[in-house]
């Protein structure tokens, strides 16, 4: 449901895997939230932010690297695009999640998918160009 598709890819082969990977974690969101042999779906939803902090981390890192080593112009808007995005997972009210995990599950989805779309069109496909 949630994966990566030609128009986002930016040409530059480790930064399309890494992001290959985000759409994945995003996907694993969709299918916790629609899979209804899991009705307690709080672990399997800490996991995956456990998953996007920690790739997320890792993929900016990678990512900064390489503008550095190009001397991209718009690091720092992109640094500041990243700092966000870490900034919101680690932000997680977790007994909140607990006690409405499907809306949770739905609002995590949409912001990542929402997030790593208009991050890829709007600014990392000018890494490429
Ligand atoms: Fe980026």
């Amino acid at each position: 449901m949630y994966e990566m598709k030609p128009e986002y890819m930016t040409g530059i082969a480790l930064i399309d895997e890494e992001h290959k990977k985000l759409f994945e974690l995003a996907d694993q969101l969709y299918e916790i939230l629609n899979n209804e042999f899991i009705p307690d779906k709080y672990d399997y939803i800490v996991e995956v932010i456990d998953g996007l902090k920690e790739y997320a981390k890792k993929h900016f890192k990678d990512e900064e690297d390489y503008m550095v080593s190009i001397n991209y112009k718009r690091l720092f808007s992109q640094k500041i695009e990243h700092q966000e995005f870490l900034g919101k997972m680690e932000g997680f009210d977790l007994e909140a999640i607990d006690e409405d995990q499907k809306q949770s599950c739905l609002e995590l989805l949409n912001y990542v998918s929402d997030w790593l779309v208009n991050h890829i069109l709007g600014s990392d496909i000018l890494i490429g160009k």
